[in-house]
């Protein structure tokens, strides 16, 4: 780490530009990568007990069973396992991820999976009633989402998740302008904050992705993103909220600039789509950012987030049929019949579309209402104690996702001082700072008030010692300020080798 930190500092005084093109160049020079590769080997080394607790503890598999386990030791095992790891999300601990988690509501979701586990909506013909659901659940958030209660001009498809309904979305946009505009080399263009579906999108897709700064509010800055506007730009993305610190961009102003220039604009409501509407209601500051605004083309929106369902469903929504057939792929001449699909998987889990349908007509508006507004309330007495913390200062004026950061004390040790006391936060960079996205949770007798207090000792203690490493503190704050970016890549790469070791 030490050697390391050296070539950190040497390379921190070098122009970032020339450094991104001397990169490479770098890393391959043998004693420059016989020190990463240690420093990646180290790094790993450190990471892996946390990765794997079971180790054992329960019987591994790397390959086949000769023969059968019996059902009832398998069941078993399994139980063990969630217990093991339910206890930290359902007690409120955790920052995002569960976002509703009362038990009896599981249940009620577990039972429709169970009911609708074998439907797959590729089998258009044999599950009608998955159809029913997709269609019904794209109606009622497009509806939610400003679409009018008589307007039908907006339409949608069901997706996997936030980043599917991204990337979907891109595609969209990048095949309605080449066929529509012969525009060969796309670009988008994103507020530095927009989640990295979006360059995951431009990555797959062949798409430029030109990032613009934020302002001091961390919202997008309309004055770069203009400049970056281009006779290619076929889409411009803002976040309601973003990731990152929970603002909301300027929605009606960016919008407004795609729509005089004639393209795309995407809000991202992945987190927002089911909690904004509902906040507007009860009278919180929320600015326009769904398609009432005439320049919005499309929006996604996480149902498996604040919509409450099982992982595995969101929606992407688009200002016309004709904008959205161009996210469908068609095989007519395949040998294995007609063959179509509306987005990126071949078969998939009706169940879940099942789950997403009875979560959404389960909870109706006075359900996500209710839950919204206790979301809100939390997040907002957080916030208030989070300001009352002297060497703490909250980034923006977030709803309910609470980053904050500070100049006293380094805030990686803060986070991790908390997580000896439970509490998993999300790191964050550019500022170093951590979040909370406040959830249903949170909104337990007495968690809020631990949150503070545990914060505010967290703080006190980090300021007191200094010299103290912390577990991840070290990783975080050299990933976040590390010059050569590749490097950080690469080491994102050995974590998901380590992921799938066994
Ligand atoms: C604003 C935003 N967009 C997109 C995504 C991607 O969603 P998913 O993880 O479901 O793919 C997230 C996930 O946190 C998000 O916060």
């Amino acid at each position: 780490m030490d050697k390391i930190k050296l070539l950190h500092t040497h390379l921190g005084r070098i122009n970032p530009r020339l450094l991104t093109r001397l990169e490479k160049t770098l890393r391959r020079i043998p004693s420059v990568q016989a020190m990463i590769e240690k420093e990646y080997r180290e790094i790993m080394e450190r990471l892996e007990p946390a990765l794997k607790p079971y180790r054992g503890d329960f019987p591994t598999f790397s390959r086949l069973p000769e023969t059968g386990r019996d059902r009832q030791e398998i069941i078993a095992g399994m139980e063990t396992l969630r217990d093991r790891e339910a206890a930290r999300w359902k007690d409120g601990f955790v920052s995002g991820a569960v976002y509703h988690g009362d038990p009896a509501y599981i249940d009620f979701l577990n039972r429709v999976y169970a009911i609708h586990s074998q439907a797959n909506p590729l089998h258009t013909d044999l599950w009608p009633s998955v159809s029913k659901f997709e269609a019904e659940i794209v109606s009622m958030t497009a509806q939610m989402l400003g679409a009018g209660e008589t307007a039908n001009e907006f339409c949608g498809t069901v997706t996997s998740g936030g980043s599917e309904s991204i990337l979907l979305a891109m595609k969209t946009y990048r095949d309605q302008a080449r066929e529509r505009k012969g525009i060969p080399r796309p670009e988008i263009v994103a507020p530095e904050t927009a989640h990295p579906a979006f360059d995951k999108a431009a990555q797959y897709f062949g798409i430029k992705i030109v990032r613009t700064p934020l302002g001091p509010d961390f919202r997008a800055d309309l004055k770069a993103i203009k400049k970056a506007l281009n006779r290619n730009t076929i889409a411009i993305i803002g976040s309601a909220p973003t990731f990152p610190h929970g603002v909301i961009d300027p929605i009606a102003e960016m919008s407004a600039m795609a729509r005089e220039r004639g393209i795309g604009f995407h809000t991202d409501a992945c987190l927002g789509g089911f909690i904004l509407p509902w906040a507007e209601k009860l009278g919180y500051p929320v600015p326009p950012f769904d398609f009432r605004l005439p320049g919005v083309t499309s929006i996604s929106a996480d149902t498996h987030k604040y919509g409450y369902a099982a992982k595995g469903t969101s929606v992407v929504l688009y200002r016309g049929q004709e904008l959205r057939r161009y996210q469908y792929f068609t095989a007519a001449d395949w040998p294995g019949g007609l063959y179509f699909s509306p987005n990126m998987s071949g078969s998939r889990p009706g169940g879940l579309s099942a789950v997403c349908w009875a979560a959404m007509v389960s909870l109706g508006e006075k359900g996500y209402l209710e839950a919204s507004g206790k979301i809100l309330q939390t997040a907002d007495s957080i916030k208030r104690g989070i300001e009352s913390i002297p060497d703490l200062r909250v980034l923006g004026d977030p709803l309910w996702i609470i980053s904050f950061a500070s100049e006293a004390v380094d805030i990686y040790k803060v986070m991790d001082y908390m997580a000896v006391r439970k509490w998993n936060l999300n790191p964050l960079q550019k500022p170093p700072s951590v979040h909370l996205a406040v959830t249903l949770r949170h909104t337990q007798p007495g968690v809020a008030e631990k949150f503070i207090a545990d914060l505010r000792t967290a703080v006190k203690h980090v300021r007191a010692n200094p010299e103290e490493k912390g577990e991840s503190a070290p990783i975080y704050g050299m990933a976040a300020t590390m010059p050569l970016r590749g490097v950080v890549s690469e080491m994102l790469r050995r974590f998901a080798d380590l992921l799938y070791k066994v």
